[in-house]
C-alpha cells in the first residue's frame, strides 16, 4: 500500500510515495541529530521520570520545566513515593508550573500504578491508556520515550508540522480531524527509529516550524511541504499578521484559582485559612461582598481535589444566613 494513503473518501492528507516519504524521514532525522537540545528527559529511559517530564511539559515551557523536573524528582524519587505523599506536598512541589490540577492527576496516576501494576508503569499502550490521568499523548510518549516503541504521538507541535507537511496551512482552521492526524502520525514512524522520529518532530515544531514564524527559508523539508507556498504568500501579504492574539490571563478564572493555591501554599503544613483572611490575598479590591465569588472559586478547587473546605460548608450551601457565616469557612490544601 502507498505509505500515506488512507481509506477512500474526503481525506485531506496528501499521499506521498515511499521514496518521497523515506527522503522526508531521512531529512527530519538528520535535522534532529544535528540540532537536538540536551534536555534532561532525553538522557533517561526511566518511565516514571518520562511521565513527570511529559505531564509538566504539556502546558509549561521547557525552560521553566527543567529546574522543576529536577526538584520534583528529588522530592518524590519513585512513583511509590509520589503515590504515598500528602497531596498538599505534591501541590506545593508544583509551584511555578501552573495548571495545578495536573499535580493532583499525576498523583492519582501514581497511585493507580502502585495499586494495579506494583509500582511499574506498564509498557502496553492500552494498559497505559486505562490509567487515570493518562490520555493518548501521554500514553504514547511513555511507550515511545521510555520503552522505545514505534508508536505515533501527536502534541501541538507535531500536529502543526504534520498538518503543514501533508495537508497545508492549519489556519484558519485545521483541515483534518484529530483522529486523521493520529492515524497519519502512526503510519509515518520509521521502524526502529520511533524515539528520534517523535522527539525530532516535536523539536522541529518547537524551534523551527513554529506557529508564528516558521523558518521556511532554511527548511530542510521545504520540498515536501504542502503549506510552504501558502505560508510564504501570507507572510508577504501581511507581515506579522500570523501573530496570534493572546487571551488576557490576569483576571481570568485560572488566574484567581492560581492566586488561591499560592496563598494556601504559604500556610504552614496542615493549616487552614478562613475566607475573609484569604480574600485580600487573592484580589486587591476584596471586600465581604466578594465572599460568594470567593466561595465559588474555592469550591471549584475543592471539586478538582486541589483544596479542602472545613465542615461549615454544608450550612452555607443550604443558604441559611444564620447557620453559617461564609467568612468563617476555612480552606486548606488537601491532606
Ligand atoms: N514537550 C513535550 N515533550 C517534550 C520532549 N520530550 N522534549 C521537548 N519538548 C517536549
Amino acid at each position: 500500500m502507498n505509505a500515506t494513503t488512507a481509506a477512500a473518501g474526503h481525506d485531506p492528507v496528501h499521499p506521498m510515495d515511499e521514496t518521497e516519504l523515506a527522503d522526508l524521514q531521512r531529512r527530519l532525522l538528520a535535522w534532529y541529530r544535528a540540532h537536538r537540545r540536551d534536555l534532561p528527559w532525553r538522557r533517561t529511559r526511566n518511565p516514571y521520570h518520562i511521565l513527570v517530564a511529559e505531564v509538566m511539559l504539556q502546558q509549561t515551557q521547557v525552560d521553566r520545566v527543567i529546574p522543576k523536573y529536577h526538584a520534583f524528582l528529588a522530592r518524590f524519587p519513585t512513583i511509590a513515593a509520589l503515590a504515598a505523599a500528602p497531596t498538599a506536598e505534591v501541590i506545593r512541589a508544583w509551584a511555578g508550573l501552573g495548571y495545578n490540577r495536573r499535580a493532583v492527576n499525576l498523583q492519582r496516576t501514581a497511585q493507580a500504578v502502585v495499586e494495579r501494576h506494583g509500582g511499574e508503569l506498564p509498557r502496553d499502550l492500552n494498559a497505559l491508556l486505562a490509567l487515570p490521568g493518562i490520555g493518548r499523548y501521554t500514553a504514547g510518549a511513555i511507550a515511545c520515550f521510555a520503552y522505545e516503541q514505534d508508536v505515533g504521538i501527536v502534541d501541538t507541535n507535531i500536529r502543526r508540522v504534520l498538518h503543514r507537511l501533508f495537508i497545508g496551512p492549519e489556519l484558519p482552521v485545521p483541515q483534518a480531524t484529530p483522529r486523521a492526524i493520529q492515524a497519519l502520525a502512526d503510519r509515518l514512524v520509521p521502524p526502529g527509529e520511533g524515539y528520534d522520529w517523535n522527539q525530532g518532530l516535536m523539536e522541529f515544531g518547537a524551534v523551527h516550524c513554529t506557529a508564528r514564524k516558521p523558518a521556511c527559508v532554511v527548511c530542510p523539508l521545504r520540498s515536501h511541504c504542502r503549506a510552504y507556498p501558502a505560508i510564504q504568500a501570507a507572510l508577504a501579504a501581511a507581515p506579522g499578521a500570523a501573530a496570534r492574539r493572546e487571551e488576557p490571563f490576569v483576571g481570568s478564572s485560572r488566574y484567581y484559582r492560581g492566586r488561591v493555591i499560592a496563598a494556601l501554599r504559604r500556610l504552614p503544613a496542615g493549616a487552614a485559612v478562613d475566607l475573609l483572611t484569604l480574600g485580600p490575598q487573592v484580589r486587591d479590591d476584596f471586600s465581604p461582598a466578594w465572599l460568594p465569588w470567593l466561595y465559588e472559586v474555592v469550591a471549584g478547587l475543592a471539586r478538582d481535589g486541589l483544596a479542602q473546605l472545613a465542615e461549615e460548608r454544608a450550612a452555607y450551601d443550604a443558604g441559611d444566613p444564620a447557620a453559617g457565616d461564609p467568612g468563617r469557612l476555612r480552606v486548606r490544601l488537601p491532606h
